[in-house]
């Protein structure tokens, strides 16, 4: 659906043409455009401030029905987030407007923090992105996204990026079926449920795929998953995703959290709280997706993802406060606050993965903890690990791909607070404070000395406000991000 095309305006007709205008500086070098833009500017006062659109119908001369400027800012300011936001607008102005086809002319110069492949990128992955409604539960399905994002760019440029719709179209599609997964009501994704919808993909894309019923779950011991799930009539699953590459020398794993429907349990969350979190199985619908698109891409490396599916209820056979269970690895948790559920459905599968997988590199993602929204807001998320060169990787992969990460630390002496009078470990904290990292503390317990990262995506996992390349609801955050970086390893 996403088409590089190198077309004459004057003797191709296009219904839709859409192109980016800075403020201080040509962004082309065809002539046409160039023509176009100045004509726009003379006739209208647009400067190509950045939230700027103009429309123009018919120009003169060229075979183009309407085309749609948008301002992208100063030249100095422009990165590829840029382009994306600037693609994303357009597209979803294009959707508002009912037109089904679009084409995008990508900027033909380099910019300081922006070269050419990174312009190009990032206006293809801003239109696909942006190239999405979830109508699923409306009766008027009013408007439709695109058929058809072409990009105007030079011969040279088409000949050269001629495998990148196909990379951009896999990894977007991803990210998009990850939104799809959190914006399902919990009603519609329970752990059965979903287990089979993600089994269903990763068919289609030939991952090896293995899932465990709560009668598995049992006879290997995941006494803490098993915890979390008892309240709940829906039963838990895990499922276990491989991309296997035979020559590969590493193996790394991919662990989310899935919690279909996080209540709180016995220690209910407040009905403020409680509203959006079907998102709580974010993590495991960002790592399902990248699953898929590995599968896809072919990286180097040997992958495992991991997905415990679990929903959070309170009910007469719900876990108590107070409730002492043994783990998966053997260590005894004492359930301090039943809220704090992501970690010990974390801490069984890992500690599981390490077993089975024997992972050279084990990342966790995870909506899981309020106090990381404190710390960094809603569009950050926090990562946790003590390898330096793997923290690096993930923050560099997340930059490259604007799904932002930034650095936090895993302070040993913060251990006490997770201290039990009676069990080996309490799943809280015994202070208010710090509550991102002592659930990344409790974490730690369960990898040994596995090279580990965790990233806590409760903040950037879903929005509530529109942005230019996503609507409200799960941004998908973390597909991109894992892709970027297992393209990386090898
Ligand atoms: N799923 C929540 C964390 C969360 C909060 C995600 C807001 C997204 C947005 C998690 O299971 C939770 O409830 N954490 C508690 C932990 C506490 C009880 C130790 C929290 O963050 O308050
Ligand atoms: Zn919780
Ligand atoms: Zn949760």
């Amino acid at each position: 659906m996403l088409k590089l095309r190198t077309l004459n305006l004057n003797k191709t007709k296009v219904d839709t043409l859409i192109a980016p205008v800075c403020e201080d500086a040509n962004l082309f070098e065809r002539g046409d455009i160039n023509r176009l833009i100045a004509r726009a500017q003379k006739l209208e006062k647009f400067e190509g401030k950045p939230s700027e659109v103009v429309t123009l119908y018919a120009p003169a001369g060229l075979k183009v029905s309407r085309v749609i400027l948008f301002g992208v800012g100063p030249k100095d300011k422009i990165d590829p987030e840029t382009f994306r936001a600037m693609a994303g607008r357009a597209v979803k102005h294009c959707i508002q407007i009912k037109r089904p086809k679009a084409l995008v002319a990508v900027p033909e110069i380099s910019f300081q923090r922006c070269d050419e492949a990174m312009a190009i990128e990032a206006v293809l992955e801003g239109a696909y992105l942006a190239n999405h409604l979830f109508d699923h539960y409306k009766k008027d399905k009013e408007h439709q996204p695109l058929h058809e994002i072409a990009f105007l760019v030079a011969p040279a440029q088409q000949k050269k990026y001629r495998s990148l719709p196909l990379k951009v179209t896999t990894i977007c599609r991803a990210t998009l079926l990850a939104r799809e997964w959190v914006n399902l009501a919990p009603n519609d994704k329970q752990p059965v449920q979903l287990a089979r919808d993600i089994v269903r993909q990763a068919y289609r894309y030939g991952l090896k795929t293995t899932v465990l019923d709560e009668k598995a779950l049992k006879r290997l011991k995941f006494g803490a998953m098993l915890a979390v799930a008892e309240g709940s009539r829906n039963r838990p699953r895990l499922v276990l995703l491989h991309h296997r590459v035979p020559k590969a020398t590493q193996t790394v794993a991919l662990v989310g959290k899935g919690v279909t429907f996080d209540s709180g349990g016995i220690n209910l969350k407040p009905s403020g709280g409680i509203a959006d979190m079907k998102l709580d199985m974010s993590g495991a619908a960002a790592v399902a997706a990248a699953m898929l698109a590995i599968a896809q891409l072919k990286p180097k490396v040997s992958v495992v993802g991991a997905l415990p599916l679990v929903e959070n209820m309170p009910s007469g056979n719900a876990a108590r406060p107070g409730d002492i269970i043994t783990s998966y690895k053997g260590k005894t948790v004492e359930i301090g606050n039943t809220d704090a559920e992501g970690r010990l459905i974390l801490a069984d599968t890992m500690a599981y993965v390490i077993k089975k997988y024997k992972p050279h590199t084990l990342i966790d993602m995870a909506t899981l903890t309020g106090a990381c929204v404190v710390a960094l807001g809603e569009k950050i998320a926090g990562v946790f690990t003590k390898d330096e060169t793997l923290s690096k990787a993930i923050i560099n992969a997340g930059e490259k791909v604007f799904e932002r990460c930034w650095p936090m630390p895993l302070p040993e002496d913060y251990k006490d607070q997770l201290k039990s009078d009676f069990a080996d470990i309490n799943n809280m904290g015994n202070t208010r404070w710090g509550g991102a990292i002592t659930a990344a503390l409790f974490l730690s317990e369960f990898v040994d000395d596995t090279r580990w990262a965790h990233i806590d995506i409760a903040g950037p996992a879903y929005t509530k406000k529109e942005a230019p390349y996503c609507r409200p609801g799960g941004t998908g955050f973390g597909v991109r991000l894992l892709c970027s970086l297992l393209q990386e390893m090898r």
